[in-house]
């Protein structure tokens, strides 16, 4: 097996998602959209099945979780409360020369900007970066006719404060007791100023986020229990335990709104190295309280049985869908020889259940009854799961093609095929084969690509 590093990997990645349709830069045609990217086919079902897995852990699968789908425009008052109009912001500082932009703590510049030593990392000018100013990272639009600054709002850049503006709706409709948690799936919108890397760091990305609203003085046991649920499901899609490891926040990084944070951070290797794929939040009671006083609506919760009320604590997970995508292509990536072929292979190692295709169909000739069987085959797969059907080419270039894009099992039709209606199954990633009778496919893969 080849090993290849991180610069390299996420080149051939870039390179491979545009070719098999994964993810294109976004109005190519245009000459792009600075770091905003869309999903093609291939692509659109990767991120959707790594979704339905987390919706399925978090909503479908426990009785103290619901789901909610909260708008991005939510009313401009929401992001005064959250502490993002005066809180979200980086220091940025401008070259006078060349007019590029950088954080102000971006390595590369030398001396400190605003002084007549400072050097542009661009254009190499000395005295021409200006002094760091604030800029916020929400991006503003106009809600309504007229454009002025009572008709602003901003798009969200973080789904979390949708949860909670609608704690008590959620609360009360369901009659959820606390501990409970809401939990969504949405688009964020940041407008970094370092943003890059694929889809690493975006300006549009979708958060899967989780508010667990519990009593305060229990903030921290359940803190500790998402930590570790939420490792584990990670590993739990096929990352490599190895690569996978907490980071604790120091009081430096701390968010605004956290006591206490945790990173879950994967290796990508090369430069990057281990970043963070999800956050894990105590947020206290931040948010609620933040929110009760500048809505003057009251948030507490009414504690039946003890006949009280009190205002809970938030724990939050807060993964990028995204940067988890990235994660697991970097993490499938290989290039390996193959024994007695000259042509080596690319394989993108998916676990099953995330992969975009489930099974390739082919007929190992164009005759012989051959592709008609294997059309018969697609046909009775296909309400189950996205299989594709390829009659094309050689059958080790059809292998090579599905292996590239991450599909666990090729099931191929031949001459003994038509004669007694087995077919064989090859595993991506053993290339053994298997024959099975073609009546016993729909379970045979039913129960290896279920999570
Ligand atoms: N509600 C808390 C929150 O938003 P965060 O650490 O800022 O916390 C959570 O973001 C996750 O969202 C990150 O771990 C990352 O996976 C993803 N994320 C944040 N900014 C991103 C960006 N610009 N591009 C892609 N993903 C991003």
């Amino acid at each position: 097996m080849t090993k290849i590093t991180t610069p390299d990997i996420l080149e051939r990645l870039v390179s491979l998602c545009k070719r098999r349709g994964f993810i294109f830069q976004s109005s190519e045609i245009y000459g792009g959209t600075g770091s905003v990217w869309d999903y093609g086919p291939l692509g659109v079902e990767l991120k959707k099945n790594l979704k339905d897995r987390w919706w399925n852990s978090m909503v479908r699968m426990r009785d103290d979780i619901e789901g909610l789908d909260a708008a991005i425009l939510m009313h401009p008052r929401v992001w005064e409360a959250s502490g993002h109009v005066g809180g979200f912001v980086d220091p940025l500082v401008d070259c006078r020369n060349c007019k590029k932009r950088f954080r102000a703590d971006e390595p590369r510049i030398k001396g400190t900007p605003g002084t007549p030593e400072a050097q542009c990392p661009v254009c190499g000018m000395k005295g021409t970066l200006s002094e760091p100013r604030q800029f916020n990272l929400m991006f503003k639009t106009f809600m309504g006719p007229v454009e002025d600054t009572a008709a602003t709002v901003y798009l969200r850049p973080e789904t979390a404060q949708g949860i909670y503006v609608n704690f008590l709706n959620v609360q009360q409709s369901t009659r959820q007791k606390v501990p409970f948690g809401i939990a969504q799936i949405g688009k964020a919108f940041r407008n970094e100023i370092t943003p890059g890397n694929f889809i690493f760091r975006t300006r549009e990305f979708e958060q899967m986020e989780m508010q667990f609203f519990v009593e305060p003085g229990t903030d921290m046991q359940w803190f500790d229990y998402w930590k570790e649920q939420r490792m584990r499901w990670h590993q739990s899609l096929g990352l490599d335990p190895a690569r996978l490891e907490f980071h604790e926040h120091t009081k430096d990084e701390l968010a605004h709104y956290a006591r206490r944070a945790f990173d879950i951070t994967f290796d990508f290797g090369g430069t990057l190295g281990f970043q963070e794929i999800e956050g894990v939040h105590n947020r206290g009671d931040y948010d609620l309280s933040r929110h009760q006083e500048y809505s003057g609506k009251k948030l507490e919760y009414f504690d039946q049985p003890n006949n009280r009320r009190f205002l809970p604590y938030v724990v939050e997970t807060s993964a990028g869908a995204d940067r988890t995508v990235l994660a697991l292509l970097v993490n499938g990536y290989r290039e390996e020889e193959v024994a007695g072929e000259e042509e080596g292979r690319t394989v993108l190692a998916l676990h099953p259940s995330l992969a975009p295709i489930k099974a390739g169909i082919f007929p190992l000739v164009k005759k012989d009854g051959m592709p008609e069987m294997a059309t018969r085959i697609a046909n009775d797969l296909r309400p189950y799961f996205p299989v594709f059907h390829d009659e094309s080419g050689a059958i080790g270039r059809r292998y090579r093609r599905q292996d590239e894009v991450g599909t666990p099992f090729c099931i191929t039709v031949d001459g003994q095929s038509v004669a007694d209606g087995t077919v064989t199954v090859r595993d991506r990633d053993t290339l053994r084969q298997e024959r099975i009778a073609a009546d016993r496919l729909r379970d045979y893969i039913l129960e290896r690509v279920v999570a």
